[in-house]
């Protein structure tokens, strides 16, 4: 799409504020501004009560009004996992970002080291497993001309229990932290252990003893490290289906979580940890009938416009509806009881996404509403600032 088209696009959007609900053109990813602000307080408050620091991951919404929001309402500052995420969210005035990622191109590097140049007014940090990343990071801040003494922060990742990445915890974690330790442009700023298949396990026991382990994992390292006589300064991580276990640790100092603010049908799924908040759905796909047979009806949002890696849609309205996957762009709704019944042409159906984050990277806009999804008016239009940021 030209950049004019993609402008006319987004205008039409932008006109939409201050209309009602249907004048939202479909398919379209709506954000329900009450239910999104109620999630927002809530996790705030229990970082807040527990004496953490919380730095949401904006790799959820990858929009730096949202990430601002997050900061105006208590956050540090937020996670991202892309460099060019990191990017577009300082560009668009985020001051605190971290990338709780590995980092080891040089080139991805160089773009790193050059924005921390020329940025002064961000903090940046980002996650280390390897003693090469660690090179190439310090090379590629120095040829940018970065020297403060600890201008950059870094943490050393653990493999807490996933098998993704991460350095075995203990000796090897701790090797990693002196080798950071004798770069001066560089701050060990504390252990990043995150433990994301642990957030999708359903029952809540089984949660709790993957993140025991990953607290164990912490403990060794915290350990190998005091033995050398290096303090840690910081343990981060946790996500929407664990933070409640990591705050009840006392070890982590920092939760991580994103999609608590969005809350899609995935994670609904999930046992509530006791002691957790709960949070609302306030995403949702907007989409409308535009096929009506007597045994089904047929909507124009398929897998285009919410992502299905994660399990399909749920239907949020009308009520008492199945929503079978028919494709790129149809959707194919039957009634969930043989007493139900259908939506006619045209009706409007709202879905709840099994899966937030790859939805919103699907979508170039989020469009904001205040007071609900029936009656409700469109009070803003936030742009996904990083979509398409996967280097
Ligand atoms: C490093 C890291 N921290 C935190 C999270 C938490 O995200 P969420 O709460 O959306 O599961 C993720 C998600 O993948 C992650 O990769």
């Amino acid at each position: 799409m030209s950049e004019a088209a993609r402008e006319q696009r987004l205008r039409r959007v932008r006109a939409l504020v201050g209309r009602g609900v249907d004048a939202i053109d479909t398919p379209a990813l709506v954000v329900d501004l009450d239910a999104m602000e109620r999630n927002l307080q809530r996790m705030a408050d229990f970082a807040a009560g527990h004496g953490l620091r919380l730095r949401p991951h904006a790799k959820m919404h990858k929009c730096a009004a949202l990430a601002r929001l997050q900061m105006a309402h208590g956050a540090v500052g937020v996670c991202v996992q892309k460099t060019d995420e990191a990017l577009a969210l300082a560009e668009g005035g985020v001051s605190d970002i971290y990338i709780s990622n590995q980092v080891v191109d040089p080139a991805k590097l160089q773009r790193l080291a050059q924005a921390v140049q020329s940025r002064p007014d961000v903090r940046w940090a980002v996650a280390v497993d390897s003693a090469t990343g660690i090179e190439r990071l310090a090379t590629a801040l120095t040829v940018a001309g970065v020297q403060a003494p600890g201008r950059f922060d870094v943490f050393v990742e653990i493999d807490a229990g996933q098998n993704r990445c991460g350095v075995e915890p203990g000796d090897a974690a701790a090797a990693l932290a002196v080798q950071v330790l004798a770069r001066p442009v560089l701050r060990f700023a504390g252990l990043q252990a995150y433990h994301g298949r642990a957030q999708h396990i359903r029952d809540a026991t089984g949660r709790a003893a993957a993140i025991d382990l990953a607290a164990r994992a912490v403990r060794t390292t915290t350990e190998a490290l005091n033995r050398l006589g290096i303090q840690v300064p910081l343990v981060t991580g946790a996500g929407s289906g664990s933070f409640a276990l990591e705050a009840g640790s006392g070890l982590w100092g920092e939760i991580q979580p994103g999609s608590y603010l969005f809350m899609d049908a995935d994670y609904a799924a999930n046992e509530a940890l006791p002691g957790a908040p709960v949070f609302e759905h306030a995403l949702f796909v907007k989409s409308q009938v535009m096929s009506r047979s007597p045994d089904r009806a047929v909507v124009d949002a398929g897998h285009k416009s919410h992502a299905i890696d994660s399990g399909l849609p749920r239907v949020a309205q009308p009520p008492g509806l199945d929503f079978a996957n028919s494709g790129d762009e149809h959707g194919i709704l039957r009634p969930a009881s043989p007493d139900g019944t259908l939506p006619e042409l045209g009706e409007t159906v709202w879905l709840i996404p099994g899966h937030c984050d790859p939805t919103v990277n699907l979508h170039d806009v989020m469009v904001g509403v205040r007071g609900g999804l029936q009656q409700g008016r469109v009070e803003r239009v936030f742009e996904v600032d990083a979509r398409g940021a996967l280097g």
